[in-house]
């Protein structure tokens, strides 16, 4: 069942990256939601729009959350639940298209079974879950970043750090170095493939829950700074981290 998933997935990304690809030839659509910074793009629906209809034909029992709310979104994360982050890091890609990803996840009762995330202006396709290891464009990725806070370079939220939120500026400040890429998947995916050894951000549960269930695939914890059990419903402090630097970071709380 899984390895189905898998391969139905990995054909709808590559069909999903065509789309794009096709929908940036002519001007983008940009709305915008809660501000300036906060933008949905006609790619971000098209692209909703298609994961959802391909599991809508595929997995017709199973419940739905995206971000742009194409589907009815479920009310609860019983049974198993598809999560889609159409596109992710939407005003680096409408501003740079650069920078940005697609995000799926299949969660079985809250529970990680695959998340994908593809880096599309690099053509990098990340995917794993618990039981089934990570790879990277099928390349098995096994190591883990041993680094410490002071060896590493870790990503954090810009307005987590301006406003030393969590003290993520003082862990910043002890990190070798510190970015700010304004992409979820991009986060996880630098931490999962052992180039930073750390991502803070505020996220909404398609931000966090493909990543999650890749970094489960390393035992690369992803845990919610407040102490809350993850909901899937409301934006979240999250740090997901290698062990070392983990065990660090969870002082400075
Ligand atoms: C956003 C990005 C950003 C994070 C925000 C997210 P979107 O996702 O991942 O890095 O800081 O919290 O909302 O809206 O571009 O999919
Ligand atoms: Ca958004
Ligand atoms: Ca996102
Ligand atoms: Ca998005």
């Amino acid at each position: 069942m899984t390895e189905q998933v898998i391969a139905d997935v990995k054909q709808w990304i590559a069909e999903a990256e065509q789309l794009i690809i096709e929908r940036l030839q002519t001007p983008l659509h940009v709305e915008e939601k809660t501000s300036q910074a906060d933008i949905v793009t006609n790619v971000d629906k098209g692209v909703e729009a298609f994961f959802v209809k391909k599991i809508t034909t595929h997995y017709p029992q199973d419940g739905i959350l995206g971000e742009e709310g194409i589907a009815e979104p479920v009310t609860s994360m019983d049974g198993r639940v598809w999560i889609i982050d159409p596109i992710d890091g939407t005003l680096n890609f409408a501003k740079q298209q650069d920078h940005y990803c697609m995000m799926l996840a299949l969660y079985d009762n809250q529970q990680p079974v695959v998340g994908f995330i593809y880096d599309v202006p690099r053509r990098e396709l990340l995917w794993g879950g618990p039981s089934m290891g990570v790879y990277c464009n099928d390349k098995a990725i096994t190591e883990v970043n041993p680094d410490t806070l002071a060896d590493g370079i870790i990503s954090v939220n810009t307005h987590m750090f301006v406003d030393n939120r969590y003290r993520v500026r003082e862990i910043a400040m002890d990190a070798l170095a510190v970015r700010m890429t304004g992409c979820a998947g991009i986060g996880f995916k630098e931490v999962i493939l052992g180039k930073q050894n750390a991502y803070i951000s505020m996220l909404a549960p398609w931000d966090y829950a493909p990543g999650m269930a890749i970094a489960a695939g390393l035992g690369i914890k992803t845990t919610p700074l407040n102490g809350e059990p993850f909901t899937f419903k409301e934006r979240v402090p999250v740090l997901v981290a290698a062990e070392n630097t983990h065990q660090e970071i969870e002082k400075y709380l």
